[in-house]
């Protein structure tokens, strides 16, 4: 955990324009600055940031935050990782809180196996380019394969020689403990001295998506007779295979910007496809997709487009991931590469755009893809065929996020047309494989009571009770407004302008519960003695009180325009308008919810059958009858004077 004056020294030195500068050309436009925008391609820049406010805000496709959200959601960074990489930029030293001793031993070690990794890169992209071996051998076989010199360094591709082991000498010699050089599976332990592990192969580096290289895979060069074709650092502290997508740090903006992920199997496909501009593809290394993979794709896109060799057994492996990325809600197509060809070699055969095209034309919904295999496998067979409608409904059951609902109704409508069974049969089938797993496992079936929950509601609110339950929005963000413009100034001699919200509005409730949540961090924070600023909440470490914050301070003056017409007259005369704003605000939001709760007690009234609950009714409906007579009149007076 990085310690909360470390947070305080970050955030009161971030510099928005200078960060945001860094990935994007800005111009200087009255206040403001203008740029276009990172997150979508768009030729005229609508993409604004105001450094009075720290906000940037692009009003082609909607993004905003501060700076902490631009890393994150330009760098992809977590929102720690955000702050590590401001510290760094503004050499502010990051003080950690309570870190065990357990936790401490872990970072070490991975940081020493960075450091490790990144020497040994140096070391083998050094013995590529510049000895005769390297060249002869290692060199001359990459750009046979057609690899450019360009990709090759973009990759810090390298070469470890077969003999001498000249490598592990280096390390020896640079000091580096030669237990951890076991760990990195660069050395092996031979007649009880280091020796090298990758022995006359080309070397790939693996980097994580932030670039540190966590691992390696090491290839022999030319046919492999009797090695492993492929040998990888074993798992250790940074390299845990099942999180690994080679290719991910080159390939995350693209893909981002794309909107749409290529898997392949190789290292090479990798490479060759980003030589030749197709620079949103990762690998998963041929074995089945795992939850983590999954993951790390869904941070940039929910499309996945996973082209493999037509005759690969890693088919069969992906194939297994499959029902996962449907739990994670992605759309996964599939692509078969022809005639014994893999998209390295494809690629390198036909050319970028005849490879595209091919992509596009040949991308098959994985789901019927699936189907279709299964059909084709069970021919004329009543059981067989059986099997293959049980299978797919259980894969459908697997699509079970109230946003997928659609989806799944397509998938039942178009499954059922292709096996010719009846749709409500496949739909009750697929119910049941829900209803199956929701009884074998405890946790699923907390998540479906909240799907179900989730849908009843929906479906309960008549459309009517949809509208009344938004209407208030705009007050309440307005009482929100102020809170955040006004709260510590005072109010009068006693109390200030948030003290004086907090009392008026002690007896009404929000409708909207992120805006109620903002309302009550304030509150807690104010009580606090925290003295809640916009700055203040616009680094506060949750992602919605960040996004509201936004929200609220750039697009402030929805409700207040009319009124703000009349406070426009009395600006002239310099007078700090903030109270009659409150005051206003206050009892727009309080007129808003009186007007409610008499909508509400007249529906109640015409569903009382009790004469004695109709006569309360009545009492409480000219109660607030008054009230709201009372408030229009001094909103009425106030507009006057
Ligand atoms: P080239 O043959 O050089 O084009 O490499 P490739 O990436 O096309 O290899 P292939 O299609 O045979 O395998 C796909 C991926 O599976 C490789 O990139 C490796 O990640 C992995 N792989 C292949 N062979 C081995 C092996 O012998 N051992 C291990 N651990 N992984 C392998
Ligand atoms: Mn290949």
């Amino acid at each position: 955990m990085i310690s909360p004056q470390t947070i305080q020294q970050i955030t009161n030195r971030i510099d928005i324009i200078d960060v945001v500068g860094e990935f994007v050309k800005l111009k200087k436009r009255g206040a403001n600055y203008l740029g276009l925008c990172p997150f979508h391609g768009e030729k005229t820049p609508s993409f604004t940031v105001s450094p009075a406010k720290e906000i940037y805000k692009c009003f082609g496709c909607g993004r905003s935050g501060n700076t902490i959200g631009f890393l994150m959601e330009h760098e992809k960074y977590s929102y720690v990782e955000a702050l590590r990489w401001l510290a760094a930029r503004y050499n502010i030293e990051v003080e950690e809180t309570e870190v065990s001793d357990d936790v401490k031993l872990l970072q070490q070690a991975a940081e020493s196996l960075h450091i490790i990794n990144n020497f040994a890169q140096k070391f083998f992209t050094t013995q590529l380019f510049e000895t005769d071996d390297g060249k002869d051998i290692a060199l001359t076989y990459l750009q046979e394969r057609g690899f450019k010199d360009e990709i090759i360094q973009k990759f810090q591709l390298g070469y470890n020689p077969a003999y001498g082991n000249v490598f592990a000498k280096a390390a020896i010699q640079q000091q580096y403990n030669s237990e951890l050089l076991l760990k990195s599976g660069l050395v092996v332990n031979r007649n009880d001295e280091l020796a090298d592990n990758y022995r006359g192969r080309i070397i790939f580096p693996i980097h994580n998506n932030t670039g540190k290289i966590i691992g390696f895979g090491a290839r022999v060069i030319g046919k492999a007779d009797r090695a492993p074709k492929y040998i990888n650092t074993p798992e250790n502290e940074i390299y845990v295979k099942s999180k690994i997508l080679y290719g991910s740090y080159f390939a995350r903006q693209n893909i981002d910007r794309l909107d749409e992920c290529l898997l392949v199997e190789g290292y090479t496909d990798v490479i060759s496809l980003h030589q030749a501009g197709i620079e949103n593809a990762v690998a998963s290394g041929g074995t089945s997709l795992t939850v983590d993979q999954l993951r790390l794709i869904k941070k940039y896109t929910n499309n996945l487009t996973i082209i493999y060799d037509g005759d690969s057994a890693g088919i069969k492996a992906a194939l297994r991931g499959l029902d996962m990325a449907l739990e994670e809600s992605l759309n996964v197509k599939l692509v078969l590469i022809p005639d014994n060809e893999d998209p390295d070699s494809y690629v390198n055969k036909v050319g970028t755009t005849a490879f595209k095209q091919f992509v596009a034309d040949n991308k098959k919904d994985f789901v019927l893809f699936q189907l279709e295999v299964m059909l084709k496998d069970a021919g004329n067979d009543v059981s067989k065929k059986n099997d293959v409608v049980n299978q797919v409904a259980e894969t459908l059951s697997k699509i079970n996020r109230a946003e997928d609902f659609t989806k799944q109704q397509e998938y039942i409508r178009q499954c059922s047309s292709i096996l010719r069974i009846d749709e409500t049969g496949l739909t009750t089938l697929v119910n049941k494989y829900k209803r199956d797993r929701v009884a074998k496992d405890e946790k699923h079936r907390q998540a479906e009571e909240n799907t179900i929950a989730a849908q009843d509601t929906a479906e309960g609110a008549s459309e009517e009770n949809v509208f009344l339950v938004n209407q208030d929005e705009p007050q309440e963000r307005n009482i929100l407004r102020v809170l955040l413009e006004y709260g510590l100034n005072k109010w009068d001699d006693d109390a200030t302008m948030a003290q004086y919200i907090f009392n008026e509005l002690e007896q009404f409730d929000f409708n909207n519960t992120d805006l109620e949540h903002l309302y009550n961090e304030y509150r807690k924070q104010y009580e606090a003695g925290l003295e809640p600023t916009v700055k203040k909440l616009l680094y506060h470490d949750e992602k919605i009180i960040r996004d509201l914050v936004v929200l609220i301070t750039m697009f402030p003056y929805e409700l207040s325009q009319r009124w703000d017409e009349k406070l426009e007259n009395m600006n002239i005369l310099n007078r700090d308008t903030s109270r009659q704003d409150v005051g206003r605000s206050v009892m727009f939001f309080k007129l808003k919810k009186l007007k409610r709760m008499c909508e509400e007690n007249q529906q109640n009234m015409e569903r009382s059958k009790n004469l004695h609950e109709q006569m309360q009714l009545m009492e409480i409906h000219r109660h607030l009858k008054n009230m709201e007579i009372e408030l229009t009149k001094q909103i009425g007076t106030v507009i006057i004077k």
